[in-house]
């Protein structure tokens, strides 16, 4: 379905074509005060400006040609030459009646379908997946999940950590100090403990540094016994892993760890110093990029002076291997911020390499405590990602408990997880991602306010209308009319779910979900205090009651998007 943004830019292209403007492409926005109308179009300000022309004029001109009778009142000229267009509530309503019959909400499938490989989550064995994980874990889910309603093919990739020279010192510790017992009981804390006991008892001790690194040798040439002891660390680390991701309903279509690329490290630097990409200095493999200014100084370096490989080395193997096994259009980083040099410096190498994919590094900010520093246990360690998701649902089951105590015990767990896990998620997607945010229970278990909790409450309220009636209602039946302010701006903001979530994916900003679903709720609250639903006769009634009903679909559609689920009560 063509969305009002489409249709009124459509119009206007036509009619700047008839005025002898034909060198622009129009963009048409939604108004932020509805005394302008509902949309309005700054073409003509841009074209005055090119032409030097009073923009007023270049508006009445356009105008002029422009047939929109069929949408809107009569375009009007506001400002500095805006044109603005208030929609005719026929068209409101007949826009929203196939909104209503249409599965998909009203939301096309992309134009242009494209292959995208998701790279996000990738934790790291052996060591505490951290609330950081987190923000990669929600924004790329729901990016994927976006990215799929929309029509494009996707690939969600999680490239765990598991090869590094953390292996050397669990190695170490696992042979010397491993309490069988305590590993059973909690594996990775019992992983992380062993790699700081030897991390911490190494800086003192030069001999066992150097049996550590042998160890990590050992190792990477295929050692029995060691690549056993690996193997078993990565096992226990992703069976920790996988119950997250169950907690948080999160699925991967390929899990290839670093490890995968093992065998293709040595091979790519020889072609790299082959092809002239690579080149020696000071014995390390490094890739240069003299002509890029800030990076004259900073090369990627992809085998070090003692052979080993790196970072970059195995983050361009991989590149490679998708390239060849998936052909994608693009691949997609959901990694924090400060890894932005790391990514600049692989995507350039991979444009010398000739990979054509389009290759984006969506970064994101910090967490914080509530001291507004970077988010810490009180020992001081990071806090685990598996502790807050139990948080979270202890909290929630505190607060459902409260408001509704004769909930039977198995819908109140249920309703419990939806709410609590949906207020971290949507707590981390309702904030733009480069901003760190701080992390309080308070505000994100709120009902109040722009939480998950409200959104979800305010979809359980519609649906307690409809457990009102005494006969089921279809929503397809009836006839939709839009007459009043409060249902204009409801029938509008219906209309723009189709609106949105392109723009989501255009600078992969998941916020701008959330706060049209805030929006929504808002002006559904507002419609429903100024406009009787139960009370009114027919057909008002059921014109209403269907305004209800799809408001209730895009809401919980919107929090399904973002891996949020509606609970029916609360
Ligand atoms: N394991 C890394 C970390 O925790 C993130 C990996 C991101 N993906 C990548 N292809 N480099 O920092």
């Amino acid at each position: 379905m063509i969305t009002v943004r489409e249709l009124l830019a459509e119009r206007l292209k036509s009619a700047l074509d008839a005025a002898g403007f034909s060198d622009i492409t129009p963009e048409v926005t939604p108004t932020a005060d509805a005394r302008f109308g509902d949309y309005q179009a700054n073409a003509a300000m841009i074209l005055a400006k090119q032409r030097r022309m009073n923009p007023r004029q270049v508006a009445a001109e356009i105008i002029q040609h422009l047939a929109v009778d069929d949408i809107s009142a009569a375009p009007e000229i506001a400002g500095a030459g805006f044109i603005n267009f208030r929609l005719l509530p026929q068209f409101l309503a007949d826009r929203a009646q196939e909104i209503v019959k249409d599965d998909r909400l009203g939301v096309s499938d992309s134009k242009q379908p494209r292959r995208i490989v998701v790279d996000f989550s990738s934790p790291n064995v052996a060591k505490p997946m951290h609330v950081g994980h987190i923000r990669s874990t929600i924004i790329g889910d729901t990016l994927v999940r976006i990215a799929r309603f929309l029509g494009h093919e996707v690939i969600a990739d999680n490239h765990i950590g598991d090869w590094g020279t953390q292996f050397g010192k669990v190695i170490y510790g696992w042979k010397h100090f491993l309490d069988r017992e305590e590993l059973a009981a909690n594996p990775i804390g019992t992983l992380v403990g062993l790699y700081r006991k030897v991390n911490a008892a190494e800086e003192t001790d030069e001999a066992l540094k150097k049996t550590v690194r042998e160890e990590l040798v050992k190792l990477q040439q295929g050692d029995a016994e060691n690549f056993a002891i690996w193997q078993e660390t990565v096992k226990l680390s992703w069976a920790e892993f996988e119950k997250i991701y169950g907690l948080l309903d999160i699925q991967f279509d390929a899990v290839l760890g670093e490890s995968a690329y093992n065998d293709a490290l040595a091979p790519l630097c020889e072609r790299l110093e082959k092809d002239g990409i690579a080149e020696i200095s000071e014995g390390a493999l490094c890739i240069f990029f003299r002509d890029i200014p800030e990076l004259a100084e900073k090369p990627a370096i992809v085998r070090k002076a003692d052979g080993g490989f790196l970072y970059a080395t195995t983050d361009l193997a991989t590149i490679e291997y998708r390239v060849k096994h998936w052909n994608p259009d693009a691949i997609w980083y959901v990694v924090g911020a400060p890894q932005a040099l790391h990514f600049q410096q692989i995507f350039l190498a991979a444009q010398r390499m000739g990979v054509n994919a389009e290759l984006k590094h969506i970064a994101f900010g910090s967490i914080l405590g509530e001291d507004r520093k970077i988010m810490r246990t009180r020992a001081g360690e990071s806090v685990g990602l598996d502790d807050v998701l139990n948080e979270a649902i202890e909290r929630a089951t505190a607060v459902v408990s409260e408001k509704n105590p004769d909930l039977p015990a198995e819908d109140r767990d249920a309703i419990a997880r939806a709410i609590g896990l949906g207020a971290v998620k949507y707590t981390e997607l309702s904030q733009h991602r480069m901003t760190d945010y701080v992390f309080s229970w308070e505000k994100m278990l709120s009902f109040q306010g722009n939480t998950a909790p409200y959104l979800q409450n305010a979809y359980v309220r519609i649906r307690s209308i409809f457990r009102k009636l005494e006969t089921p209602f279809d929503p397809a039946s009836a006839t939709i009319s839009v007459n009043e302010d409060a249902e204009r701006a409801l029938a509008i903001k219906l209309g723009q779910f189709a609106e949105i979530l392109p723009l989501v994916l255009e600078d992969f900003r998941p916020n701008l979900l959330a706060n049209y679903l805030y929006e929504l709720a808002i002006t559904f609250h507002g419609f429903y205090e100024a406009c009787p639903v139960l009370k009114s006769g027919e057909p008002v009634r059921s014109s209403r009651l269907a305004l209800c009903d799809l408001t209730a679909r895009i809401l919980r559609h919107g929090l399904g998007l973002m891996g949020i689920q509606c609970p029916e009560r609360m």
